[in-house]
């Protein structure tokens, strides 16, 4: 299959939403949040999904995303922080495009995540230490999942965008 859609991974809180809108508006590409889009099929929020049907189903949700979307137009993919956990949905994402992956520090994280209330696995763990526990443990499988880098540590979105677009263009 043609690699054509961009996939921004990363840890919660690292940025992906946000720089995805800018990339997909920059690029004159469609957009798609993946947790925005299992919401509205769902009819659910993330918690509830969360809540009532457990993490393994909502996995299960990612999984048939990613497929349904490598029939689309060329988008760019804002993923979920766990999406590159299943070795599945790698293989997924590279069937069908690129992969960039933002990372910030833990304290960076932090700061952005600690007003938000719509993440269950940092709900009752809103701390560095976890933080930085948690993002270790994933690092080597976002690591086997990135085609590209970018930190975004002290970047403003708009920074983060130009640099992915010299990534992908080189
Ligand atoms: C998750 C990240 C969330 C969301 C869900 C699980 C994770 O997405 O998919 O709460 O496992 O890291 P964001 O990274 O957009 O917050």
């Amino acid at each position: 299959m043609e690699q054509k859609h961009i996939f921004l991974i990363g840890f919660m809180g690292s940025g992906k939403t946000s720089v995805a809108k800018c990339l997909s508006s920059m690029l004159g590409l469609e957009l798609a949040e993946m947790d925005q889009t299992i919401e509205k099929q769902q009819d659910m929020s993330i918690s509830d999904i969360f809540s009532t049907y457990g993490e393994e189903h909502f996995r299960n949700l990612e999984t048939k995303l990613l497929i349904e979307l490598q029939e689309k137009e060329p988008m760019v993919i804002s993923c979920g922080g766990g999406t590159p956990m299943r070795e599945e949905n790698i293989k997924e994402m590279k069937k069908s495009g690129k992969t960039i992956l933002l990372t910030a520090s833990p304290e960076t994280i932090y700061m952005r995540v600690k007003d938000s209330h719509d993440r269950p696995l940092l709900e009752q763990n809103k701390t560095i230490p976890y933080i930085k526990e948690l993002m270790d443990k994933r690092q080597p499988k976002y690591e086997q999942a990135a085609d590209h880098i970018i930190e975004t540590d002290q970047k403003n979105i708009e920074e983060i965008c130009e640099e992915i677009k010299r990534k992908i263009n080189q």
